[in-house]
């Protein structure tokens, strides 16, 4: 597939208005994105566990114009109340994506937008909104061109939420997604995420994340500015060779259920990300005293357990940990009875590996 192909073309605007609904999930990073060109192509491949309890709600209102408008014209409702904040942002994505789907300026777009997880948690709720947007406007493409393939659906509705936001294209399916050229990725691509369909071990399937919030404050930098510092970032050249090295072991991990080298890894690539943030030029850091209490004391707890608990970072001070399914009762007893504390007002969420977007 190229750009060319998802240019919608050949379509007919639909007489009434027409009402889609789409839930998609967050998804968490093992193998990072961080360093892009252009409108997120990204400089190395990363790959991710879907989630399933952090989402997006969102439902439109297509309402057919009786003449084009010049560009997209829409209205947002997030939280059940009228928003102008993410306006710039989404004026932008429909900027972006207007070559690919020339039939949005033939409506009024109603927009409904709401998380599932608590506003300005520090999650990155991008990903999710970005896709479940995405699959909304691919539901009335599909509505205008009936013949339209499942495949060909759901690798346009990850075209277009990376044009959103690079991360967001790993959310409309699950397991495990893959995004960015990569040998071990069968039919991997920079344009867009495939489902990581290569064998994976059982003890996979059913991952837990608890994410500790650690920090709700706005982000200092956002992922865009930081992603931009990896441009001349003395260690990028480095640092995109060893994703793409870091992905090929773990793929390998996932497929003999080795716990340890996925540990190993996982936690490698959090600590790398970080560290090219605080190696950047400005140099920041991101991780709260609170963020490095709780990660060395994962490291210890495993150490004297043999649970295989291990924990990654987003692009903030909020840790993720992840377990095995059958290990979820201590480890959740641990987290309640010993972190809670260390959360802002002792926040933290319980979730497990998902499947991928769903239609309301
Ligand atoms: C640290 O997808 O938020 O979460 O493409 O600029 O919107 P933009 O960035 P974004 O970057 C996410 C980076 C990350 C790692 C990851 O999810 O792979």
């Amino acid at each position: 597939m190229n750009e060319q192909q998802f240019i919608s073309s050949d379509f007919s605007i639909l007489s009434q208005p027409l009402s889609v609904g789409w839930q998609s999930p967050s998804n968490i990073a093992l193998i990072k994105y961080w360093g892009k060109t252009g409108i997120q192509i990204p400089k190395n491949a990363s790959l991710s566990f879907t989630l399933s309890q952090c989402a997006t709600d969102t439902s439109i209102v297509f309402s057919p114009l009786s003449k084009p408008t010049r560009s997209v014209d829409f209205v947002l409702i997030f939280d059940k109340k009228k928003n102008t904040d993410f306006r710039p942002k989404m004026i932008d994505f429909f900027e972006r994506i207007s070559d690919y789907c020339p039939y949005l300026r033939h409506y009024h777009l109603e927009i409904c937008s709401s998380n599932s997880f608590p506003h300005s948690s520090g999650i990155a709720s991008s990903a999710s909104a970005m896709s479940a947007l995405a699959l909304c406007i691919m539901e009335l493409e599909q509505h205008q061109q009936p013949a339209m393939s499942e495949l060909y659906f759901k690798q346009k509705a990850s075209f277009l939420a990376r044009l959103g936001s690079g991360s967001a294209c790993r959310s409309i399916e699950g397991p495990l997604v893959g995004w960015g050229t990569h040998p071990r990725i069968t039919n991997s691509s920079d344009l867009y995420g495939v489902v990581h369909s290569d064998s994976v071990h059982p003890i996979f399937a059913s991952y837990r994340d608890t994410v500790l919030l650690v920090d709700r404050g706005q982000k200092e930098v956002s992922s865009t500015l930081g992603h931009n510092l990896m441009n001349g970032h003395p260690f990028s050249e480095q640092r995109f060779l060893q994703a793409q090295d870091n992905l090929a072991e773990l793929v390998t991990a996932l497929a003999e259920g080795d716990v340890n080298t996925f540990v190993r890894i996982v936690e490698l690539e959090a600590l790398t990300l970080h560290a090219m943030m605080m190696t950047s030029d400005p140099s920041f850091v991101l991780m709260k005293p609170n963020t490095l209490h709780i990660i060395q004391a994962v490291r210890v707890y495993r150490k004297e357990t043999g649970i295989p608990l291990c924990f990654t970072l987003d692009a903030g001070a909020n840790v993720h940990l992840l377990y095995p399914n059958e290990n979820a009762e201590k480890v959740m007893d641990w987290i309640e009875n010993e972190w809670a504390s260390y959360c802002q007002n002792h926040q933290y969420i319980h979730d497990r590996v998902g499947n991928g977007a769903k239609k309301m």
